[in-house]
């Protein structure tokens, strides 16, 4: 059976751009939240981001207005989900929360509908533990990247609780909508993305802190350096054409040498201490006047769909 009726639950940073990305490729999706002016505000975060789309050339301009009728919004959570196929949660990262709505969503949904949870850390079977047994066998974790209707990644949890069937439509639904998918084998906190997002992200903050080099050196670093490797290849292929011998000799010399704290950087709990939280309160690493904030925002997704479009080009190459 083809997945086709779409619900994602809560609006906000992640889920309006989850709604986005199934409406881009044809499906019919309801966003609800119980938050009906953020409703509103998603719909209109939708519409600006499918401009910049069109814009880029990565959408035609005549097909925004049928994308945005293909969402809609409600505000009643039943008739969000009593005739849907897959259904998301982005609601807030609480376990009560989301224990709460997994048991809800587990008594408004049709028995074959997959309920999903968008967590970034929390444990699916913690998450689906008040629901029935017939259910366990249709949740799982499905972990997009900010922002989402640009990112291609989608991490699927894999944990043994699905019929391999099952999972079999999951994959099929997110290839149709031009998504990446992994399969996580472990319920590991951060998943596997995360985790190499923080070990990257514990190093670059320890070199700032031992000031190694400026903040924009050490972007500069990672961005012309391994990351430009890494948007085309993964680190395993990339160390088998280096060679394991090399790059045994340089972990073998530096690895003694690299951050290993468990605590989070110093340096990061000052800033946030201070109000630092970067652009929307105008500093972090870097400083934002008023007017930048905007702008830096669109060159960010702007770079992001330019990347898409090399991604497409370079699946090409064989
Ligand atoms: N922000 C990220 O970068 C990111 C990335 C990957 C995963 N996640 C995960 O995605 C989820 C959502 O994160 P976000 O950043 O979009 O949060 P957010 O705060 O931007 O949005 C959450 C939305 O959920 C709504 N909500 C809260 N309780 C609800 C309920 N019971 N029913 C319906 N709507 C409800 C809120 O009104 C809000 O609009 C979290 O589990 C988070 O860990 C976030």
């Amino acid at each position: 059976m083809m997945l086709k009726k779409i619900a994602v639950l809560g609006a906000g940073t992640m889920g309006h751009g989850i709604a986005e990305s199934f409406a881009i490729h044809g499906y019919e999706v309801n966003l609800f939240d119980n938050d009906a002016t953020r409703l509103a505000i998603a719909k209109e975060e939708i519409e600006a981001e499918l401009e910049l789309l069109a814009l880029e050339k990565f959408i035609e301009p005549g097909v925004v207005q049928s994308i945005l009728n293909r969402i809609t919004l409600v505000t009643d959570l039943k008739q969000c989900v009593i005739d849907r196929d897959y259904v998301i949660e982005a609601t807030f990262e609480e376990i009560g929360l989301k224990q709460e709505l997994f048991k809800t969503l587990d008594e408004l949904c049709p028995p074959h509908t997959i309920l999903a949870s968008n967590t970034s850390t929390l444990q699916l079977s913690e998450m689906t533990k008040y629901v029935s047994v017939e259910r366990k066998e249709k949740v799982i974790v499905n972990h997009w990247y900010n922002p989402a209707h640009l990112m291609p990644i989608v991490e699927l949890s894999y944990f043994g609780n699905m019929p391999d069937s099952t999972y079999g439509q999951i994959e099929k639904l997110y290839e149709s909508i031009d998504k990446t998918t992994v399969k996580v084998l472990k319920d590991i906190p951060g998943l596997i993305a995360n985790r190499i997002a923080q070990a990257i992200a514990r190093e670059v903050f320890s070199l700032i802190e031992m000031g190694a080099a400026a903040p924009e050196d050490i972007d500069k670093a990672l961005q012309a350096g391994p990351a430009f490797r890494y948007a085309t290849t993964g680190h395993l292929e990339i160390a088998d054409l280096g060679g394991l011998d090399i790059w045994y000799t340089s972990v073998n010399n530096i690895l003694k040498d690299i951050e290993s704290t468990t605590e989070p950087s110093k340096l990061l709990k000052e800033k946030v201490n201070e109000g630092k939280l970067g652009i929307k309160t105008g500093e972090g690493f870097y400083k934002y006047e008023a007017e930048e904030v905007l702008l830096t925002k669109e060159r960010f997704n702007k770079r992001l769909i330019n990347q898409l479009k090399a991604m497409k080009k370079m699946a090409e190459i064989r």
